[in-house]
């Protein structure tokens, strides 16, 4: 008897670190559907991706910052067999004073960073529980450990896809579902290019590839680890600050205002 495949679902396939996501699900076997805005792309990535490794790509042009956009891929997710990995990637940035940006802009960048990968988790997830097993990669950011002027949006959207994801992990503890946040840091893709600031105002030695971002997130996941930082070199770094997070947190518990309050 032959089993079919498993199938990886990657937002954000048609360029970047989703790009990459796909030829690594691909090398491992999985089929995959792709979904981004720039078809060809798509297309020309699904043509390349089948002829070397001798998988099924489908490709799902959507704008994720649009009802019917999130809609259809739901619905994909909902009916596709054998859907085993959803990797929330797609996400994009606009690195300005708050106030410059219109309220549709923000809009858009809410969208498409918060509701899409809100809402394809719940079409995944309620597929992974029931069949016990699955994987969701939310791709975070540094920057949903710290926001800087000009940043206010991305950084929120990325807190809130750490802070998601971390109830997402409490609730499928014990089963066979595996959640993680990815927390990149600078990463060479075009998504500087759409943010407005230039790569080459970066420092050079601060920015990764994406295939070094990718491997490393996926030996992340592979160690089991709840959040993968690639860029982290020193892990106790990470581990005093969640345990100085989880500290405060605890404390809170008092019921009483602090004395420094008391009027
Ligand atoms: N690069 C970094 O330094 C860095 C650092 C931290 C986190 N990240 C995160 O990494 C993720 C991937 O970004 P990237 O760096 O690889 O940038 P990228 O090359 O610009 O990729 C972004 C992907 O998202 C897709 N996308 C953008 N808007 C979309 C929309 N409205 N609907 C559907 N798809 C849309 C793009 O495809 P289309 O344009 O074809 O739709 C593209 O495939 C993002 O979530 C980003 O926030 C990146």
């Amino acid at each position: 008897m032959t089993t079919s495949p498993s199938v990886a679902v990657i937002t954000g396939a048609s360029s970047g670190i989703g790009a990459v996501y796909a030829e690594r699900f691909a090398v491992r076997g999985y089929d995959l559907l792709l979904v981004a805005r720039r078809e060809e792309r798509l297309q020309e990535l699904a043509n390349k991706l089948q002829a070397l490794h001798g998988i099924n790509v489908e490709i799902l042009p959507a704008d994720l910052a649009d009802e019917r956009g999130i809609q259809a891929v739901e619905e994909a997710i909902r009916r596709t067999d054998h859907i085993e990995v959803l990797v929330n990637n797609a996400g994009t940035a606009h690195i300005a004073p708050f106030v410059d940006g219109s309220v549709e802009l923000h809009l858009a960048d809410l969208m498409l960073n918060i509701t899409a990968l809100t809402r394809l988790s719940l079409a995944a997830l309620t597929r992974f529980k029931a069949q016990n097993s699955g994987t969701i990669i939310n791709i975070a950011s540094v920057v949903s450990l710290n926001a800087t002027a000009g940043s206010a949006v991305y950084s929120g959207t990325k807190g809130y896809v750490l802070n998601f994801t971390r109830g997402l992990q409490e609730e499928v503890a014990g089963s066979n579902v595996r959640i993680q946040a990815v927390l990149p840091a600078i990463t060479a893709t075009e998504i500087w290019g759409v943010s407005g600031v230039s790569m080459d105002i970066l420092p050079p030695e601060a920015i990764m590839t994406s295939e070094n971002m990718v491997d490393a997130a996926l030996a992340g996941l592979e160690n089991g680890e709840a959040v993968t930082i690639p860029a982290l070199h020193d892990l106790a770094k990470w581990e005093a600050y969640e345990s100085a997070r989880l500290a405060i947190y605890h404390a809170c518990l008092t019921g009483v205002p602090a004395p420094r309050y008391k009027q």
